[in-house]
């Protein structure tokens, strides 16, 4: 199993039979609160009317067709529909089947497009310490973790990371973005420095860090990686399989920070979850580099055997009206002040050492068990789950990505669970 220790699930599983709304359900019939929107996808709320319809109908209707030549009207739809709800000048979609193919294919989209302007040196990559994008060889290797490396090397050659943009010490309980700490964006200029600029195809980073521990971009820092960028004819790819589709209250995190990257990836959300999916979204200066040579030759040597699968766009754009007509992203902006109020009042509970809070996005940062790193956080999600909420133990790290339908009451719910767990574990 992913990210399991499968040992442990065969002697105490964790099984779902249901899902509805906030809510999974077990075998017994017992409800548990979701604080995760499944893994930090289900933002619409689980089993959406509208798209279980909209994929019983596409089921019925064309179950597959190769996008290899071929293709199907809802793809097109679903793109059109995806590039008006992205940053301005992201414009071309490219789909997948994942996050991590959405990464690996905006890397070698990154790569292509440098070639294809006849500027091949541009190969390196550039990423950030503790991001993850995934487990491809790709995103693995541009990815900021160790220990998901450690087993699998050799990865890409000539990748470079920056360091994280926080400080424990001066940005601790931090809600938003942290006012301090734009000038982590100078690590880029110092590398480049190093590395000569014009080997570099591009920089990718999460715009918030998110399985990593949930750290927001200090104010300023999003925009001076931008800038230096630009200086460097180095494209900048935004990961957003996280904060893709509402979790910061607009479509993409990209427009909440008011930056726009030249490639952006995404997922999870994409469907609100129900139908595996990922999409590289692309400026039109990389689509028209690519478009540039005869109408007969194939402009990319990439693509999957269900991009753009029939159920995934049918569940897509059923997700994209729901999000939409609902106001599903409002509703997350507005019960934004909620969540965070509710998570730092958290702050004096026992072993607590930091908190952070950006839209509906959290993490609760707990003080290691002496010589057991990651049993206190394993403990008190275990003890969240036996009491109905589901809360992510990420090592000493509880994480929160809720689905955005969440209600105050809701949100006071998960609050509580959490309180009550750390006193028992202290
Ligand atoms: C930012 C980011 N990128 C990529 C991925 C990989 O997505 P997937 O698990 O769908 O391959 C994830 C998964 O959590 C993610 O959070």
């Amino acid at each position: 199993m992913p990210f399991t220790a499968a040992r442990g699930f065969r002697e105490q599983p964790m099984l779902f039979v249901g899902a509805e709304g906030m809510h999974y359900i077990e075998a017994g019939g017992r409800r548990v609160l979701d604080g995760m929107a499944g893994l930090w996808c289900v933002n619409a709320g689980h089993a959406h009317p509208r798209i279980v319809e909209a994929i019983r109908t596409a089921a019925g209707q064309l179950d597959f067709v190769s996008s290899f030549r071929m293709s199907h009207p809802a793809a097109f739809t679903f793109a059109e529909r995806l590039a008006a709800a992205a940053p301005d000048g992201l414009d071309h979609v490219f789909f997948s089947n994942s996050g991590s193919e959405a990464v690996d294919s905006a890397l070698k989209i990154a790569r292509a497009y440098h070639q294809a302007r006849g500027d091949g040196r541009r190969t390196k990559l550039i990423g950030r310490a503790k991001s993850y994008h995934g487990v491809g060889f790709g995103g693995l290797s541009v990815g900021g973790i160790a220990r998901h490396k450690r087993d699998f090397g050799p990865l890409l050659p000539e990748v470079y990371h920056l360091p994280l943009p926080h400080d424990p010490g001066r940005m601790g309980f931090s809600r938003g973005q942290p006012a301090i700490g734009a000038e982590y964006a100078d690590a880029l200029e110092a590398l480049l420095a190093v590395q000569d600029p014009a080997t570099v195809a591009a920089v990718i980073v999460e715009p918030i860090t998110g399985s990593g521990g949930v750290y927001a971009p200090p104010k300023g820092y999003l925009e001076r990686l931008r800038a230096i960028c630009d200086r460097h004819g180095i494209l900048l790819i935004f990961d957003e399989v996280i904060t893709g589709f509402g979790r910061m209250g607009t479509c993409f995190a990209a427009q909440a920070f008011g930056v726009t990257p030249d490639i952006l990836t995404c997922a999870k959300g994409l469907t609100n979850g129900s139908v595996p999916m990922g999409a590289t979204i692309a400026s039109g200066k990389i689509y028209e580099a690519f478009m540039a040579g005869p109408p007969d030759v194939v402009q990319l040597f990439h693509g999957y055997t269900y991009s753009g699968h029939p159920l995934a766009c049918a569940a897509g754009l059923a997700a994209l009206d729901a999000y939409q007509n609902e106001g599903i992203f409002a509703q997350a902006a507005a019960v934004a002040p909620h969540w965070e109020a509710a998570l730092h009042a958290l702050r004096d509970a026992p072993d607590v050492a930091d908190i952070r809070t950006i839209g509906l996005l959290a993490a609760i940062e707990l003080t290691p068990r002496a010589g057991a790193p990651g049993a206190r956080g394993t403990a008190v999600a275990d003890r969240c789950f036996a009491d109905g909420v589901l809360v992510r133990g990420a090592g000493d790290t509880i994480v929160l990505s809720p689905p955005l339908i969440i209600t105050p009451a809701e949100i006071d719910r998960i609050a509580e669970a959490i309180l009550t767990a750390l006193r028992a574990e202290a």
